[in-house]
C-alpha cells in the first residue's frame, strides 16, 4: 500500500516570495515543498508536490491521485472559490482532502469566502501563512491513522 500525499497548488502559487507579501509572505514555493517533503518524512509518508495554473491540469492530478496516493493538501488559489471541476473531481475520488489557504480568506472580500472546495474537503486552514501546509499534513497524517 502506497503512502503517497499529494500536495497541489493552484494558479499563481509559483509567484510565491514575489507575488503580494504582504498577503502572502517572503517564502517561495519551492522552500514550501522542501518543507513539506521535510515534515512527511517525519510523519512516515512520501510526498509529491505539484503547481498548475490550468484548472484540467489540476482536475487530472487529482484523478490521478485516486490510484497512487492516500490524502491530498489543496491550495487551489482563486479555483477555491469558482471551480466546480475541481470540487466535483475531489468528490469522486474518495481520498481525504485538506484544504489550505496561505491568508486568511474569510477576513479579505466577500467572494474568497465562498469556497467550493470546502464542500468536499476534510478540513480547512487559513490565515497561517505557508506553516498551514505542514498543519495540513500533520491534520491529514492524524485523520489516516485514526
Ligand atoms: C489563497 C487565497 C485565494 O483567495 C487566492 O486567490 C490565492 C491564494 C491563499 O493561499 O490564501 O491565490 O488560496
Amino acid at each position: 500500500m502506497s503512502k503517497t500525499i499529494l500536495v497541489l497548488n493552484g494558479p499563481n502559487l509559483n509567484l510565491l516570495g514575489t507575488r503580494e507579501p504582504q498577503i502572502y509572505g517572503s517564502t517561495t514555493l519551492s522552500d514550501v515543498e522542501q518543507q513539506c517533503v521535510q515534515k512527511a518524512a517525519d510523519l512516515g509518508y512520501d510526498l509529491i508536490f505539484r503547481q498548475s495554473n490550468h484548472e484540467g491540469e489540476l482536475v487530472d492530478w487529482l484523478q490521478e491521485a485516486r490510484d497512487t496516493c492516500v490524502g491530498i493538501v489543496i491550495n487551489p488559489g482563486a479555483y477555491t472559490h469558482t471551480s466546480i471541476a475541481i470540487m466535483d473531481a475531489i468528490a469522486g475520488i474518495d481520498l481525504p482532502v485538506a484544504e489550505v489557504h496561505i491568508s486568511n480568506v474569510h477576513k479579505r472580500e466577500a467572494f474568497r469566502q465562498v469556497s467550493y472546495v470546502s464542500k468536499v474537503a476534510l478540513g480547512v486552514i487559513a490565515g497561517f501563512g505557508v506553516y498551514g501546509y505542514l498543519m495540513a499534513l500533520e491534520g491529514l497524517a492524524n485523520h489516516l491513522e485514526n
